[in-house]
Parts: structure tokens; sequence; C-alpha cells
């Protein structure tokens, strides 16, 4: 078994649309090189351990997969025999339980279903035939999990050493109304102009996934630190021990000291219970309190702060309106829309604002030119993350509005 572990092999990191960018950032900041990166996922070279390791640090990816092999394959048949020379018995506990997952698109399949029972077929086959019982199969995918990849005659498989998807950490128990994935939170978060050392301001938090994020980013804390279960431990070859260490180790290197100043707020008192509830669960000390976003002011501190900035790192004040399109009356967000836009102007200059929206007409009625845009998808829908600039004093003449917003 061990030389399962230190062998080397294609590791496949996915991620929502647009996010491997960031993703690859984070990879490299891990010191890893990257091979390619997809509409869809950063690949990079490393082991059964360095998924491990992967599944504990990164923010922004969805699943972290290792391949087991690659071919040709153009039938069914074909894709049988390919999958069923892996040594699933020495991957797969024989009395475990499988789940096969993928993306399939090549032209003897017209039934995705199909292919993944044909796969699921071909790896129990083969530990039946090996350890005389076969595990039991079906759609969970909280225990061990196949990853099928087969577009036109290119086939490969992977195990998915995460299992139930990373962006799902643990600490959300309760969720406000339309609450963000706490990866794509993350890579928002990823993408501003802040610095630990500097105010995070959050109006509109719901359940708080934007500042407990921030949080998490700020003091260092691994997101993969606070799930029970992943993907690699229902896998043969990997040793609890060694994912017990890892993640001491990189609990031990937390950064306790910092002083990160987190300020989300929300009207909805029950939204800031669940979030405090969140906050809690991921072992980080954000700052919630039950305020209308037309009073939220920045904190006295931030002048000084203000002044310790540079280009690159700012104060942030970021917030994520309702869109309109599942909540929220339209022309009632209009005005909304209009009073963020007011409320950055007037209150919060050296600072630098985001908006996160799903909504192009809304986001132009915020009346200021966006300095950045960056596209994000949350499930199918294609957002925003707009960046204002709040200079100072008269540093800057802003625009009426005039709908200079081209997202
Ligand atoms: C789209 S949700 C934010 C979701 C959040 N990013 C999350 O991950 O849970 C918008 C939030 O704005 C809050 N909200 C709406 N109008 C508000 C107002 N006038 N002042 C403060 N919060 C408001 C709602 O209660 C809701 O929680």
């Amino acid at each position: 078994m061990a030389d399962m572990l230190t062998t080397t092999s294609t590791i496949l990191c996915t991620c929502a649309r647009n996010i491997p960018p960031i993703l690859r950032l984070e990879l490299e900041a891990l010191g890893y090189v990257v091979k390619a990166e997809y509409p869809s996922g950063v690949e990079i070279e490393g082991t059964l351990d360095d998924c491990l390791r992967l599944n504990l640090w990164l923010r922004t990816a969805h699943r972290v997969l290792f391949r087991l092999g690659a071919w040709e394959a153009n039938t069914a048949d074909e894709m049988y025999e390919a999958v069923n020379s892996v040594e699933w018995d020495q991957w797969i506990p024989a009395k475990g339980y499988v789940s096969v997952i993928g993306s399939v698109d090549t032209k003897s399949i017209d039934n995705v279903m199909y292919a993944n029972m044909r796969c699921k077929d071909a790896v129990v086959d083969r530990i039946r035939t090996v350890r005389g019982i076969r595990p039991d199969s079906g759609p969970d995918t909280s225990m061990s999990v196949v990853f099928l990849y087969w577009h036109d005659e290119s086939l490969m498989i992977y195990v998915d050493t995460s299992g139930t998807p990373l962006s799902d950490r643990g600490y959300r128990i309760s969720s406000g109304k339309a609450p963000m994935r706490e990866s794509l939170a993350a890579a928002v978060v990823l993408s501003t102009k802040w610095a630990p050392h500097l105010p995070f301001v959050n109006p509109m938090t719901g359940s708080g996934t934007l500042g407990i994020e921030a949080a998490l980013i700020g003091r260092k804390i691994p997101p993969g630190s606070m799930r029970d279960g992943f993907g690699f431990m229902h896998l043969l070859p990997v040793d609890p021990r060694v994912w017990q260490t890892m993640r001491k180790e990189a609990i031990a290197q937390v950064d306790a000291k910092i002083d990160l100043k987190i300020l989300c707020s929300d009207n909805d008192i029950r939204v800031i219970r669940q979030a405090r509830e969140n906050a809690k669960r991921a072992g980080v000390a954000v700052s919630f309190t039950v305020a209308d976003f037309r009073e939220v002011t920045p904190p006295a501190f931030a002048q000084s702060h203000t002044q310790e900035s540079d280009n690159e790192h700012t104060p942030v004040v970021i917030m994520n309106p309702e869109f309109g399109i599942r909540l929220g009356d339209e022309r009632a967000l209009r005005t909304t829309y209009r009073e963020i836009g007011d409320l950055y102007k007037q209150k919060f200059r050296g600072y630098t604002g985001y908006v996160f929206t799903g909504n192009f007409s809304l986001a132009k009625e915020i009346g200021l030119r966006s300095k950045r845009r960056i596209t994000f998808w949350s499930a199918d829908l294609e957002c925003r993350l707009l960046e204002f600039e709040l200079y100072e004093g008269s540093r800057i003449q802003y625009p009426e509005r005039s709908g200079d917003i081209t997202p």
C-alpha cells in the first residue's frame, strides 16, 4: 500500500466556472506547479498525500480528483474493460459503498446514467472477482467516490478524494436568504483588495458567509479542518493517522493573534442569529449586528488603517443585495441599489467598495463608475463582482447616475 501513497499522478482540482485563475493562485501559494487550467478546473501532479493536503487547504475548489488511469474508449464495452482493469480491490473496501459521478460527452452514449452504471459495474465486478464480495453502490457521495471523465474517445478515471464538495465546509447548518456557496464567498473575498489587518465591512450579510470566509482567510484557518468526512477516508491506501497529524499541524499554525476587524450586519434578526451560530461553528470571532444597511458607518479605527493602506490593499465594504430574480421586488430594489451607491459615496471614503450581483440592470442604479468587474457564476446564474474606488475627499468627481456600468 505504501507505494500507492507516494505514487505521483495527475490531480485535477475542480471548481466553478471562472474560478480557475483564483484556484491556480491558491495552488501556487501551496507550492504546486500548475500543468493545465480548464474552464472548471486546474491540474497539477502529486501524490495521494498531496490530495489530503489540498482537501485541507483549498478554499475555492469543489473536488480533488486523483487519476488512476487514462485510455481511449469508443463504446460502453471498451469503457467497461478499461475501468475493470484497475485494481479496485486495492482502493475500495469490499464491504464499503461506492458511488460514480462524472462528466460524459461521447458519441456512443446518449444516457449519462447508463455510462455511470456500467462504470460502477466495472468497479464492483473487479472487487467481487478478487474478494468474493462486492461493495454496495448508489447515489450517496459521502463514501468512496469514483469520477468518470469520458469526452469523445478520451477516458479518464479518478478517485474523488473529496466526496461531498469542498464548498460544504460543515459550519453552515443554518443559512439565510439565498446564501452564497462557501467556495464562491472565498473566491470573492480573495478577489478584493482586503488584507487581514484592514477593516472588512459587510452589510446585508445574510448567513455571514463572506464575513466568515474572510475570517478563515485572515486567521489562516484551513477550510477543510471543520469537516468530518472526505472521500479519501473511504480509500484503502489512506492511513487516517496521516490526516489527523496533517490537520493537527495545520491548526497549530492558525494565526490566533491577528486582530481582525470584520463587521457584518443585516436588518433581519433571525439571519443574524444564524450567522452567529455559523461563525461559532467555524471557530471565528466575527461581529454580527442587526442594522439597516443605510445606518452602517465605517468602524472608528478605519481612518488610521486607511492611511496605512497601499494601492494593493485597502479597507473593504462589500454587499450582496438581493437580485430581484428569485427574491425581492425589482422596483423596490432599484431604490436599494441607489442607496448602496449613496452609502458608499457618503460614508466609505478611503475604502474599496464592492457589490456582488446577478442583476446587471439593478447594478446600473448604484451610480458609481466601476473600476473592475469580475465575472462569477452562482449555480447557473452569471454574476458580477463590481469594484468601486471610493477616493478620499475631492480626488474623484462621482459621475451622475447615468448607467455607466457595462457589466
Ligand atoms: C442575498 S442575501 C445575502 C446572502 C449572503 N451573502 C449569504 O451568503 O448568506 C441579502 C440579505 O440582505 C438583507 N437585507 C435586505 N434589506 C436590507 C436592509 N435594508 N438592511 C440590511 N439588510 C438587508 C436580507 O435580510 C438578506 O439577508
